[in-house]
């Protein structure tokens, strides 16, 4: 066959993966949602709603979380009609293969890295930022140096020498040994099993959940009505020219708190181990996200009224709502939460980055390292303890966080083209049975396309940069390596590889 960019892999081979299936099919359309739930709800509400509100929105961050979720609903709703049409793990990568043509799905691929092994290491990062939290409560305050990569601690350093009016010092020896700790626990879960890392994840996520509602509950009589006011602050142009509060501040808050959201789509790299993924699937995949906005909206407007969003705290905003009204209490149980929550979305973000390097591996794009499947435990073992090596070690030794908005660029380029694929496998193939079918589905896939590509465009320009030698090393790789792999080379590329 011609190694054309645009060459599809045929439907009839989704159906021979889908028969081939090598995992364990263990997983309801409960567990599924928790999952979901578990990859959503973590820093993005625990953190990054201080910023979001304090900078750029005030009072109006719930409409930038009702701006953030709209655009993933319509990704959402994409998803679940792919999902419907293809059940096998993969995602929006295995989708855009059937449809667009190999170059775009391994493109889509590769930018699922940046969500999830990127996604995962970043929150590595805010774990032990969050554990180290928790320690401080206890009054435990371990070294600079076992807690933070070496040119964070470097920095902290130079700036305590510079307090100090001392010399500043050389960069030694430093990791973050509680991220990398984290890291070898989550992967050891994955690699035991499917129904270990899903009963893992179910405690964790009820943990959560419950004190989010218990945030929305417990806030809801401290709030007072005169901090709504106004609710969409007057802009203000900052030195840069870059417009905060009024609308455009909004939508600048919504491109920061996307990050919230990031995860629902983690279902659709389950569905190799779903019991019934054609129905299932695009089930939790609606209700995850469906449940995590509720929630945000909900917590987003009791933080706004418990504390007037220009003396929200950046960091750990949640919890210091609570501090300031003599709660120190509810501190601990918000710092614990926070911990389980960014555990589980580790937990998911890593499960799913393995689902997509199997489903690319059974296409030939990457080598069969990537399918083995472990005899007993039946899951992609070397691959998880490669994921879990990789994101250990870029968790304990670079200053990732600094580059963390390079997830949400690789997310919403996800998006829009997963909306983009499904519009356009409707047209080609009218006939396909759809167990779920979008309504309305071109007004939805345009305003899909048009919102994530919009929310990217507000990302920062280095972001926008590094995102740019990303895609231009994919392309690369592609080329140079899964191009001439692939099983579309074969004759017979409508059979699945036996793994
Ligand atoms: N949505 C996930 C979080 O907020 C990535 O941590």
């Amino acid at each position: 066959m011609e190694k054309s960019i645009w060459r599809k892999k045929p439907l009839s081979a989704y159906e021979a993966d889908f028969n081939n299936n090598q995992l364990k099919r263990v997983l309801g359309r409960w567990e599924l949602t928790s999952l979901g739930i578990g990859a959503v709800i973590g820093g993005g509400i625990f953190v990054l709603t201080g910023v979001a509100a304090h900078d750029w929105a005030g009072p109006a961050l719930a409409v930038a979380f009702v701006v953030a979720g709209l655009a993933c609903t319509f990704a959402a709703l994409c998803y679940a009609e792919f999902a419907s049409i293809l059940p096998v793990e993969g995602s929006a990568y295995a989708y855009s293969y059937g449809t667009i043509g190999e170059f775009f799905a391994w493109f889509i691929g590769w930018n699922l890295i940046l969500e999830y092994m990127m996604g995962a290491t970043t929150v590595a990062v805010s774990w032990s930022g969050y554990f180290e939290k928790f320690l401080h409560l206890f009054h435990i305050e371990p070294p600079v140096w076992l807690m933070n990569d070496p040119f964070t601690t470097h920095e902290k350093l130079v700036e305590i020498a510079k307090a100090t009016n001392q010399a500043a010092p050389e960069m030694g020896f430093s990791m973050n040994l509680p991220a990398f700790l984290i890291v070898w626990l989550v992967t050891y879960i994955l690699v035991k099993g499917i129904k270990e890392a899903a009963s893992t994840n179910n405690i964790i996520v009820i943990t959560k959940v419950s004190v989010v509602i218990f945030v929305i509950i417990a806030g809801a009589f401290f709030v007072d009505t005169a901090n709504w006011t106004p609710f969409i602050p007057t802009p203000v142009i900052d030195d840069q020219g870059q417009q905060h509060f009024g609308l455009q501040g909004i939508v600048t808050a919504a491109s920061i708190i996307f990050f919230a959201y990031i995860g629902f789509d983690a279902v659709s790299t389950q569905a190799g181990e779903a019991i019934n993924p054609k129905k299932d699937v695009p089930f939790a995949i609606i209700a995850s996200l469906v449940i995590c906005t509720l929630l945000y909206i909900l917590v987003s407007l009791v933080l706004t009224g418990m504390v007037k969003y220009d003396t929200l705290d950046k960091k750990a905003p949640v919890a210091q709502a609570f501090a300031d009204q003599g709660l120190t209490w509810a501190v601990y149980i918000i710092t614990i939460a926070a911990i389980a929550g960014l555990t589980s979305v580790m937990l998911v973000m890593m499960l799913s980055q393995t689902r997509i390097f199997l489903g690319m591996s059974k296409d030939g794009l990457l080598p069969s390292f990537f399918r083995e499947i472990h005899p007993q435990f039946k899951t992609p073992w070397k691959s998880t303890i490669l994921v879990g090596a990789i994101v250990s070690l870029v968790a304990a030794f670079t200053p990732i966080d600094k580059v963390s908005e390079m997830t949400s660029s690789g997310t919403l380029l996800a998006f829009a083209m997963i909306c983009g694929a499904v519009w356009l496998l409707r047209v080609r193939e009218p006939n396909l049975v759809r167990p779920y079918k979008v309504p309305l589905l071109p007004v939805i896939a345009t305003l899909g396309i048009v919102c994530n590509l919009y929310l990217m465009w507000n990302l920062r320009v280095d972001t926008k940069i590094a995102f740019l030698v990303w895609g231009v090393l994919g392309t690369i790789i592609y080329f140079l390596y899964s191009r001439n792999r692939s099983n579309l080379n074969n004759s017979n590329s409508g059979k699945a590889p036996k793994i």
